[in-house]
């Protein structure tokens, strides 16, 4: 198995440190440590159905929407987590005769091994790309594996896991002419009671550095987010019930009373609001739209304008 890495795990565990002392953890932390993947499948297992016939589809068009690349085609996958998405694509290709190599691009270790393993195991030679893809640079170097063309997949909601609004330009700086991006989105529909799944997904990264469940009380927050119509933002929050302290990197960070820490945050869309975010603001042309069965997704298939 082959992973280039652009990010180690040293780097890692000194950000999760300075970000519990900040009181503020990314995304990347929530797929860090074998508690947290854990949660996340339990998580992802709903999303996977309501996905399913998406992916079909998508799947079924991939030969099509590559029959202008020649030779081997490059699947770039952008927070591929274990790629399962990716694989039907993959098959796909497959199956029309065509050859594909497969590089996930993600920050979590244990993730990048199985989308390579994965693909391997399907006959698909994979080369994981350990890398942080809120880094314009990260983002850069990884897209630089292959000349365009490329077919590049941001899929799961992964752009709601950051801000949009920089995070599209910045993968639209990668698409150049005769690259496809495949990016889909949660779609907004109302506030719903977090489930006890969400619940364990956003509190894994201090379970794993020794906070107990009572130690504090999970707050979720869903608000407009002002700069866009039709962009909301869930935040979620730790408040500590007692004094705490963390252990991270070695380090002994206290936590008082009644401070809170924020978790990964979640940007949830209108149908509208992310096609001007493709289209307006990154400069992409929507090619196709798709929606998923339970209306809780859209998938896009782009290209430079
Ligand atoms: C919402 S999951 C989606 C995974 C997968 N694409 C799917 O459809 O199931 C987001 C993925 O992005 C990765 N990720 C989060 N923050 C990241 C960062 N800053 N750099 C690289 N990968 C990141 C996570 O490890 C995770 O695999």
């Amino acid at each position: 198995m082959n992973i280039e890495v652009l990010l180690t795990e040293t780097e890692i565990a000194d950000e999760f440190a300075e970000s519990v002392e900040a009181r503020d953890l990314p995304e990347k932390f929530f797929y860090w440590t074998p508690l947290s993947i854990q949660s996340w499948k339990a998580l992802s297992t709903r999303s996977e159905e309501a996905l399913r016939e998406t992916w079909e589809k998508l799947a079924a068009k991939a030969p099509d929407l590559t029959r202008g690349f020649t030779g081997i085609i490059p699947v770039i996958s952008f927070g591929a987590g274990e790629g399962l998405r990716d694989r039907e694509v993959l098959k796909a290709l497959k199956v029309a005769g065509r050859e594909a190599k497969y590089f996930p691009v993600d920050s979590s270790q244990a993730l990048l091994e199985m989308a390579c393993a994965g693909a391997e195991d399907d006959d698909c030679e994979a080369l994981g790309i350990k890398a942080d893809i809120s880094s314009p640079m990260h983002l850069l170097l990884a897209a630089d594996v292959s000349e365009a063309p490329r077919l590049y997949l941001m899929v799961g909601n992964t752009l709601g896991g950051f801000d949009p609004l920089d995070q599209i330009k910045h993968i639209a700086a990668c698409v150049h002419k005769g690259d496809i991006l495949i990016i889909d989105a949660n779609i907004h529909a109302g506030t719903v009671e977090p489930s006890e799944e969400q619940k364990r997904f956003v509190f894994a990264p201090l379970a794993a550095a020794g906070v107990a469940p009572d130690d504090g009380e999970l707050q979720f927050t869903a608000r407009p987010d002002e700069r866009l119509d039709g962009l909301h933002i869930i935040t979620r929050r730790f408040q500590a019930l007692r004094d705490l302290t963390i252990r991270a990197a070695a380090r002994e960070i206290p936590l008082a009373r009644g401070e809170r820490i924020l978790l990964n945050f979640r940007y949830l869309f209108t149908a509208e609001s992310f096609r001007w975010l493709l289209t307006e603001h990154a400069g992409l042309r929507v090619v196709a739209e798709i929606p998923s069965a339970d209306g809780r997704f859209v998938t896009a298939v782009c290209i430079k304008a």
